[in-house]
Parts: C-alpha cells; sequence; structure tokens
C-alpha cells in the first residue's frame, strides 16, 4: 500500500494522545501521502497536539471544541484564509459524564443524556456543516461508531444511545450530501483501550469477551481501524456511503462463545 492519499487533504478531529483512534488514522493518512490537518479541544490539549501534529508531520493544528459554535465558526474561518480544499474529515470525537458509564442507563439525567447526544452525536451534522464548503471536489466524512449502538453493552449506556443517533445521522447526511459527491459512513471500531475508553466502568471486561469470541481471537488493532479510515477518505471508498463498516475482527456477528 502507498500514495492512496496523495494529493488528498484530510482534516482529523479527535486526536488527543498517541493512544487515540485519531492519532493511528493521521498516521496512516500521512503513510498514504495526504497532507494533514488536526484540530484540538481547547487550550488544554493544545501544546501536545501541536508536539504530535509536528511528529506526524501535520499542515495544521486548529483549535475545534465541537461544542461550541464559535469555534466551529473559527475552523471555517482558518481553512477558508489558507485557501484549503477538504478531500476527506475524520470525526473521532465523543464524551459523556463517567457518572453515566457506570451506574444503571435509567439512571441517566437530562443533562447528562444531552450532553452525549451534543458531543458525540449532533458535533458530526454540525462538523459535516461547516466542512462542506471546502468540499468542493466531493469526498469523504468519516466517524466512529462502536456496537454499543445496536446491541446492549454493559455499562455503555448513554453512550450507546449517543451512538446509535450517530449512525441515524450518517444515513441522513449520505442522503443529503451525496448530490455534492459527500460520501459519509462510519467506522464500528472493535473495544481499544483509549482514554474515553477507560471512562466505561468494566472496559478491561469488554476487552477480555472480544478476546474470546471474536472470530479473530484478537483484539482490534488502532491501525486497522486506521487502514479502513483510508480505505473510506481514498478512491476506493468511491461507491460506499451511508455505510457503517465494522473493523471489529467479526465480533458483531457472534452470539455465543466459541466452545
Ligand atoms: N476506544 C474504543 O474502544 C472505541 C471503540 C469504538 C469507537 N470509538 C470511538 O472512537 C472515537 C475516538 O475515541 P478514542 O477511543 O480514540 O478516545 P480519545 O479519548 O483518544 O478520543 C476522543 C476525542 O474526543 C475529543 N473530544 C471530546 N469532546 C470534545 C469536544 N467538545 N470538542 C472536540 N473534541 C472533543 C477528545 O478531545 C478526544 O480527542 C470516539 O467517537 C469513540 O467513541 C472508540
Amino acid at each position: 500500500m502507498a500514495n492512496l492519499l496523495q494529493d488528498k487533504t484530510v482534516l482529523i478531529l479527535g486526536v488527543a494522545n498517541k493512544w487515540s483512534i485519531a492519532h493511528a488514522i493521521a498516521a496512516a493518512a500521512r503513510r498514504e501521502g495526504a497532507r494533514v490537518l488536526l484540530t484540538y479541544q481547547g487550550e488544554r490539549q493544545r501544546l501536545t497536539v501541536e508536539e504530535l501534529g509536528a511528529e506526524l508531520g501535520a499542515d495544521k493544528v486548529l483549535a475545534c471544541d465541537v461544542s461550541k459554535d464559535e469555534e466551529l465558526a473559527g475552523l471555517a474561518q482558518a481553512l477558508q484564509a489558507d485557501g484549503v480544499t477538504l478531500d476527506a474529515v475524520v470525526h473521532s470525537i465523543a464524551f459523556a459524564n463517567r457518572e453515566d458509564l457506570s451506574r444503571p442507563f435509567v439512571e441517566t439525567s437530562r443533562s447528562g443524556y444531552a450532553l452525549a447526544q451534543d458531543v458525540s452525536a449532533y458535533s458530526l451534522v454540525a462538523v459535516a456543516r461547516t466542512c462542506r464548503p471546502f468540499m468542493t471536489r466531493g469526498g469523504s466524512i468519516t466517524t466512529l461508531s462502536y456496537l454499543g449502538a445496536v446491541r446492549v453493552v454493559q455499562n455503555y449506556n448513554v453512550m450507546g444511545v449517543a451512538k446509535a443517533a450517530l449512525e441515524a445521522a450518517v444515513k441522513y447526511l449520505a442522503n443529503d450530501l451525496g448530490p455534492a459527491g459527500i460520501r459519509v459512513n462510519a467506522i464500528s471500531a472493535g473495544p481499544i483501550k483509549t482514554a474515553s475508553a477507560r471512562g466505561v466502568k468494566d472496559f478491561g471486561k469488554i476487552l477480555e469477551g472480544m478476546l474470546a469470541m471474536a472470530p479473530l481471537r484478537r483484539n482490534t488493532d488502532p491501525a486497522e481501524v486506521a487502514d479502513t479510515a483510508v480505505f473510506l477518505a481514498s478512491d476506493l471508498g468511491r461507491g460506499v456511503t451511508g455505510n457503517v463498516l465494522y473493523v471489529d475482527g467479526g465480533f458483531q456477528v457472534m452470539a455465543l462463545a466459541a466452545p
């Protein structure tokens, strides 16, 4: 594999540290020859993401807290000022209160529910609307989902409901943006030990279950999620939109553990 993203510019939202799935996607995009732009959430993250961006060979590191309309507008201004044309956007962002990922789902507060939906699902709509004017050649928007959108995963709770909304948003956005040649898809990744994942109570048990049950009998490597993101961003993915692609070692097809 080489140069699948030559001459393409990819905006990647969601690098927090080197374990972030977005970091693996940025590395794979660079490997394939893309010009990469990164964003960070708030001043607290700026230095770290700038350092990671320099290591990765990212062109720019821009501010964007997706829960703030003014920061989305600021992102658009920065892209405009640079005369950027985007070919692909990767939305690798989610957030929920820690207590909502440990107590029974029925205890979820109105504000916790709204927060998870706003940051983890609505933000894809807002990001798509912000980026659309810069995708004049068409292109690809990819988000990250999880099996908890369609099945009950213990303690995933409010985030599962947000991912269900996210996957529905993928379909509506694919319909809206398809005529402009913009494809919208989700990658449903298997569980990976990241900062966000550690917020889910007993996440270690989810990893153990995956290892025992997945047809490939191993956990998901962020690099294989990243390679699927490259496929979707590249011309190889040109016929794929409105889809959820599982990169989970096949776990989603299983009902009972293999003997
Ligand atoms: N790790 C897993 O097991 C797994 C599995 C399937 C899907 N996912 C999804 O992958 C995506 C990336 O998560 P990750 O596991 O790499 O964890 P991560 O903690 O490294 O990444 C989450 C990112 O979301 C960002 N974010 C949160 N609130 C934000 C806001 N208001 N504005 C801008 N950015 C904000 C954080 O800064 C961080 O960069 C998430 O959507 C997550 O749900 C993760």
